[in-house]
């Protein structure tokens, strides 16, 4: 049998891979900004992690988790998330305080794979553990606005809503189902009569054009909301209106997920088709609590890296600044002598394994590098370097302290 990789699974290759750096490196820098640290959490978990934790009637859990036995006869999984393991990490870490924590890896959903979705994808993961202040959620999303601004990805909306707590959802939950039962009941999808008792909140994100229109006068959450609620939801807005946030009021917006109380947000783009929510986050003051934490608030969001790399220009893979030609045997060590030396300046060099006519090194050269140095029979007699400027194309001939000096000059800015 021909071997493929699995589907809906892929390969990052360059240019692409790039990108995936830039978006990472981009992460580190911008997080860092905000005293956020790096920790990485294992990518399989007990299965009950997700269950207790992500909750037992979301699609998710219901659907998409991809979960084997071990050899002991336990259920794992492949973490289609972060946020469960982080939680787990810091229960079982003991850490106290404010924990800032932002993670970067692939996660696992067994979903129908399309543009934009994968089963295996990749986060940028943030979480604060252990403040419930509406400042603290303001920040975050002002740190993930920031972070997608400096990616260079433009025309972006953000959509903001409050679920409630523990106190006042289940009376909105309650005014849900009467008024579905009430109106419109028998015209939901199938998928959403199912989930009317189980996890009546999904119906209002549920994109089937039936239930979109059936849906359209429902209850909103701010009906219902306790005044704590209702203050902290405020405080949220205020501060983002101060740090320069603009944001779109979406009482529809619950999220996939069943941790979440109070605030939550999605960051969504216009360009890239129906997988268009590249962020999302929330509170999630219980779930530290429900994992046999201590009762902990904390706010978090994840960034889908593929769907981000869908918003980005391929770049093209970056010249080598010097490719090094051997054109006779003798040249072959001293070419490759001369690349180590580059490199230990810190200047990118390139050198070929084999000897090579002056043709073929610089149509190789003339494509990849910014100089081509050919080293020929006369070189070597001489102890010279032919240096080619693939630029301009002026050819100059150096001695070896003469040519570093050379690169070094023309190198200064990367060799500070
Ligand atoms: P989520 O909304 O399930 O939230 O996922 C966050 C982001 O991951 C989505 O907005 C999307 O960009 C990306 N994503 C999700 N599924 C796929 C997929 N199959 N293929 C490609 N990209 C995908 C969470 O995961 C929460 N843990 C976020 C969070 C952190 N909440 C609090 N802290």
């Amino acid at each position: 049998m021909e071997l493929r990789k699995i589907k809906g699974f892929a390969d990052i290759l360059p240019p692409e891979s790039i990108l995936y750096n830039r978006i990472e490196e981009t992460a580190k820098k911008v997080f860092a900004l905000y005293m956020y640290q790096n920790i990485r959490v294992p990518i399989m978990e007990y299965t009950t992690l997700f269950t207790r934790g992500i909750g037992i009637s979301t699609d998710i859990v219901q659907k998409e988790m991809f979960t084997m036995v071990d050899r002991k006869g336990r259920s794992i999984t492949l973490r289609p998330e972060a946020t469960a393991g982080i939680a787990r990490a810091y229960i079982e870490s003991g850490i106290a305080g404010i924990v800032k924590a932002y993670t970067i890896g692939p996660m696992f959903r067994y979903e129908r794979p399309q543009k934009g979705r994968m089963r295996q994808f990749h986060q940028i993961n943030c979480e604060c553990i252990g403040s419930d202040s509406p400042v603290l959620d303001a920040e975050m999303i002002t740190m993930l606005m920031h972070y997608i601004r400096e990616l260079g990805i433009e025309d972006v909306s953000l959509f903001l809503n409050t679920l409630g707590c523990t106190a006042c959802r289940p009376q909105y939950k309650k005014a849900l189902i009467a008024y579905i039962e009430d109106t419109c009941r028998e015209d939901l999808c199938e998928t959403c009569q199912e989930r009317l008792y189980t996890n009546p909140l999904r119906i209002l994100d549920c994109k089937v054009p039936q239930c979109v229109a059936a849906t359209q006068n429902i209850p909103t959450i701010t009906e219902y909301i306790c005044s704590e609620c209702s203050e902290h939801f405020a405080v949220v807005q205020s501060m983002l209106r101060v740090f320069g946030i603009s944001y779109t009021l979406e009482p529809r917006l619950v999220r996939g997920l069943d941790y979440y109380i109070r605030t939550t947000f999605e960051v969504v783009s216009n360009h890239i088709g129906a997988q268009s929510s590249l962020a999302g986050g929330g509170r999630y003051d219980g779930l530290i609590h429900t994992l046999g934490g201590k009762d902990v608030s904390a706010v978090g969001f994840a960034c889908g890296v593929e769907r981000l790399v869908l918003l980005m220009d391929t770049p093209t893979i970056p010249r080598v600044a010097y490719y090094i030609a051997p054109l006779c045997d003798e040249a072959l060590v001293c070419a490759h002598a001369m690349a180590t030396t580059l490199r230990s300046l810190g200047v990118v060099a390139e050198c070929a394994y084999e000897v090579q006519s002056i043709k073929q090194a610089l149509r190789y050269a003339g494509k990849h590098a910014q100089y081509c140095v050919l080293l020929g029979e006369d070189e070597i007699r001489n102890s010279m370097y032919s240096v080619k400027n693939l630029h301009t194309g002026v050819q100059e001939q150096y001695d070896k302290d003469t040519f570093i000096a050379f690169v070094q000059q023309s190198f200064h800015g990367m060799l500070e």
